[in-house]
């Protein structure tokens, strides 16, 4: 029952690029008609919302309690591509179009000013007020993530910080490594214990994945990208020991030799499946070593910050958040949507069910939710969540984003040194600041 209904809730990207490409473009003024004929009395108003792969099929749970609350209300699914940069490109095929297609959709924390500057997604302030929306109970940080220029784009549904997972049956407590040379070596000592073929999996890809890797490195040496004053301050000698450390993981012979096509889906599927002892991921990563359907290392699994450099350990911030399409034909069914989802409610499916860390902080506090995810009760995890690393906040983020994953690319591979990638790093941003 479930498959039948999850198959035809989900309209394939590739479709939804054909619909996108056939799109005719909506003005503001014929969306605000079309908006009040959606309300007809009895009919089902159609909502699509846009999201990528969930592996821990928690989206789908909020999807069917959300349903069942707003019986004439119906979510259409659109699946985009895990990748957050694939499903970046594809948002901005569809909304440079004017595409009307999707209506509700996930952005990353990385997006919302692009976003907002690009006039892809409708403000949501009114819609706040009106309904009385308690901002004070998110999460700071991920609140802010999605304000530009004085309002607010989007809500944020989830916060992420890079961890270290660990198999409980290979790595005791007292040892879990505090250091990146503790983790190399002992990595080095678990591979092969317990069936595993790899001591440590990070995602070493290109793509947006990798700077969250290297934003990690980086700040646990004390580097940055971008300071505070917005000065690129990333030719140091602290930026240039985290690049260099990541190289050498990245090249070590603990991690996969193919490491560098590793995204978070390869990296979490090698290690449920009991393949590393290691691994770093973002939270989901609990809720899905613990899915009896899927993993091979249920209950075997433990949670510790990532291992620290000079400086101390340090999580690149990341999450997702909920906006609108300022094109879209169904405003407001679309904000009940968002707000159920982006509410106490749906983080509470999200929380139990995915593993997602709340952005509203009382459900840290909520049993169930702790039940599910007792490392969400540790003040460690939760003081992690608050000083994790933003990564630079600009509405030209993704070309940053990009001079950063080839320069690291070309690190791993050795074509260049960690010293000429952190010169060419600075270089190549600065210019992309001052336009
Ligand atoms: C996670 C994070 C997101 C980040 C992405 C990188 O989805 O929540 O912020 O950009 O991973 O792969």
């Amino acid at each position: 029952m479930k498959n039948i209904k999850k198959i035809s809730k989900v309209i394939t990207t590739s479709l939804a690029l054909s619909l996108v490409l056939s799109a005719c473009s909506t003005d503001k003024a014929s969306t605000d008609e079309k908006s009040k004929d959606s309300g007809n009395k009895g009919k089902k108003v159609e909502v699509v919302y846009a999201f990528g792969k969930d592996d821990t099929g928690a989206t789908l749970k909020i999807i069917d309690a959300f349903e069942k609350k707003y019986p004439n209300i119906d979510i259409k699914v659109r699946e985009m591509p895990a990748d957050t940069g694939k499903q970046h490109n594809s948002y901005v095929t569809a909304f440079n179009a004017k595409s009307d297609e999707i209506d509700v959709f996930e952005l990353d924390v990385v997006w919302p000013a692009e976003f907002a500057q690009a006039g892809y997604v409708m403000p949501l302030d009114r819609f706040i007020q009106k309904d009385g929306i308690k901002l004070d109970e998110y999460n700071e940080g991920a609140l802010s993530a999605s304000k530009f220029k004085g309002k607010q784009w989007a809500l944020p549904k989830f916060i992420d910080a890079g961890m270290l997972f660990y198999r409980t049956d290979l790595v005791k407590d007292g040892e879990v490594p505090k250091t990146w040379d503790d983790l190399l070596k002992q990595a080095k000592a678990d591979k092969g214990k317990g069936g595993t073929k790899f001591g440590y999996l990070m995602q070493a890809k290109q793509y947006e994945g990798l700077v969250c890797n290297a934003v990690e490195f980086i700040a646990s040496y004390g580097g940055e990208i971008i300071n505070d004053k917005g000065e690129v301050v990333v030719d140091s000698p602290e930026a240039v020991k985290g690049i260099k450390k990541l190289v050498e993981v990245a090249t070590s012979d603990v991690v996969p030799k193919n490491v560098t096509t590793f995204a978070e889906p390869e990296s979490h599927t090698a290690f449920i499946n009991g393949q590393s002892a290691f691994i770093r991921n973002w939270p989901y990563q609990f809720a899905l070593a613990n899915d009896k359907q899927q993993s091979k290392i249920v209950g075997k699994v433990g949670v510790a910050p990532l291992p620290a450099g000079d400086k101390g350990p340090a999580a690149a911030l990341g999450g997702w958040q909920a906006g609108i399409n300022k094109n879209t034909d169904v405003p407001k069914e679309a904000w009940t949507f968002l707000k159920f989802m982006a509410g106490e409610e749906g983080q509470k499916i999200d929380a139990i069910n995915g593993g997602h860390a709340p952005t509203i902080n009382k459900l840290f506090d909520d049993a169930e939710v702790q039940k599910a995810n007792p490392y969400f009760k540790d003040a460690g995890f939760v003081n992690a969540l608050k000083s994790a690393v933003s990564r630079p906040v600009a509405p030209n983020y993704t070309e940053i984003s990009d001079i950063m994953q080839i320069q690291v690319s070309k690190a791993i591979a050795k074509e260049i040194t960690p010293e000429q990638a952190a010169k060419n790093m600075q270089k190549e941003i600065s210019s992309k600041l001052e336009k």
